[in-house]
């Protein structure tokens, strides 16, 4: 596969030229729109050929958001901050999926306290981008965001609401929310619904979209990012890293098995065979999203890894039987870090940190 990436760079270096004799011409005959329609051209050939099969930049939109106005939206940012949708009253989802102060869709914990003070077993991912990916969750049991959102609710761990009645009899105690339900979902005889609620919070996430430096660069700014990145950039692709996470999230499009050469240390969790119960789905994950993922530590389902370059090292000799030498490694987080996102939201209320209630 080395090779045929390598060969890859070379046509598009050859590309590069023509492009490069033909903005000439482009420029003396039909002036300057046609100059600079001929120089991005230039620039993207000048990205090598086998980056740009891999991976796409982030779109403006999400997919499925044709219904979303701006009342759901607002309606869905509201839900995702409040508390009193959670059992004690003390947990909403931002308190696992911090986006307050310019967080980055975590809380950046191994694994979360829910509602009632317990911890669950995995790691809470990264909302931003979220719906991008193919599937959530890390053994992808939901099929998109308005299936997530209903997950954490009802999870007798994380919000730990009853039913989807209660969900809804709460919010209707709150006059305000009858009306933001009715802007948000105009002409329904009763808008607070469980799936309106998982709805308005699906439009809100959509609106979570963090275009980074390496976006600027696959549109051809190619100098958004530094001689020592795209040398990361490509150590990345050569490595193979790309097989499983390409495409606009840098991942979230695959199911795969962690430890394809060799197994993870912490075996316990059996990942999609406790969904499917498939002997062949045993230790499949979600392959991760990376955008963001230099400030989403700590890594992996369990979040047993702490520190970036420890994952990268982990996932090249399990997913790839490459030991990375140490300047290998650095050189690919430096990579990574052109996928830090521009923060989406702008939140000023101080976090205040949840009353957790420990059980009798
Ligand atoms: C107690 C902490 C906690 C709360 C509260 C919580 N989550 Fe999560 N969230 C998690 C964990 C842990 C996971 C991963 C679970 C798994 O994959 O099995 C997750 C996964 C997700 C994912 C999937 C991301 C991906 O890449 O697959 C999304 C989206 C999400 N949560 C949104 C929400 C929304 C919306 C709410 C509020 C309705 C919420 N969460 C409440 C902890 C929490
Ligand atoms: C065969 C597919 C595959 C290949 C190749 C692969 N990965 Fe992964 N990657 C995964 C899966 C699956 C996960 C989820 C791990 C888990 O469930 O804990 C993951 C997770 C990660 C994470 C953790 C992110 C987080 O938020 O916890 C990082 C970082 C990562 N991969 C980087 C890389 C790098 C760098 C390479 C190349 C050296 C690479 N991966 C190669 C499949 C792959």
């Amino acid at each position: 596969m080395n090779r045929q990436l390598i060969l890859g760079y070379g046509l598009g270096g050859c590309a590069l030229l023509a492009a490069v004799s033909m903005a000439g011409s482009f420029a003396a005959t039909s002036g300057v729109a046609a100059r600079d329609r001929a120089s991005t051209i230039n620039r993207i050939q000048d990205i090598p050929l086998s980056v740009r099969i891999f991976f796409r930049p982030l779109p403006e939109r999400m997919p499925g958001g044709e219904e979303d106005t701006p009342e759901r939206i607002a309606l869905g940012q509201r839900l995702f901050f409040e508390r009193g949708v959670s059992l004690t009253k003390s947990q909403s989802c931002n308190d696992c999926h911090r986006l307050d102060g310019g967080r980055t869709g975590v809380d950046n914990l191994p694994t979360s306290p829910g509602a009632k003070g317990l911890a669950g077993t995995r790691n809470a991912q990264t909302v931003l981008n979220a719906g991008f990916q193919r599937v959530q969750f890390w053994d992808g049991r939901a099929a998109d965001l308005v299936e997530q959102a209903k997950g954490p609710l009802l999870n007798p761990i994380e919000m730990a609401m009853r039913t989807e009645q209660d969900v809804v009899d709460r919010l209707a105690e709150d006059p305000n929310y009858h009306d933001a339900f009715e802007r948000a979902f105009p002409g329904q005889g009763e808008p607070i619904t469980f799936d309106n609620v998982a709805r308005a919070i699906a439009a809100f996430e959509r609106t979570l979209i963090t275009p980074a430096r390496f976006d600027r660069y696959l549109r051809g700014q190619t100098d958004a990012l530094t001689v020592a990145e795209k040398r990361g950039l490509l150590r990345f692709v050569d490595t193979g890293c790309v097989e499983c996470h390409g495409s606009v999230p840098v991942g979230g499009r695959l199911l795969k098995k962690l430890g394809v050469y060799h197994p993870y240390e912490n075996a316990s969790d059996v990942g999609r065979y406790g969904i499917t119960g498939h002997e062949e789905d045993r230790f499949v994950f979600k392959v991760c999203m990376l955008r963001n993922v230099t400030r989403t530590a700590p890594y992996f389902h369990n979040g047993s890894i702490l520190t970036l370059p420890e994952a990268v090292a982990q996932m090249a000799w399990m997913q790839l039987n490459v030991r990375l030498a140490p300047a290998e490694i650095d050189e690919i987080v430096g990579f990574l870090h052109t996928l830090e996102g521009e923060h989406p939201l702008e939140i000023d209320e101080p976090y205040v940190p949840p009353r957790t209630e420990s059980l009798p």
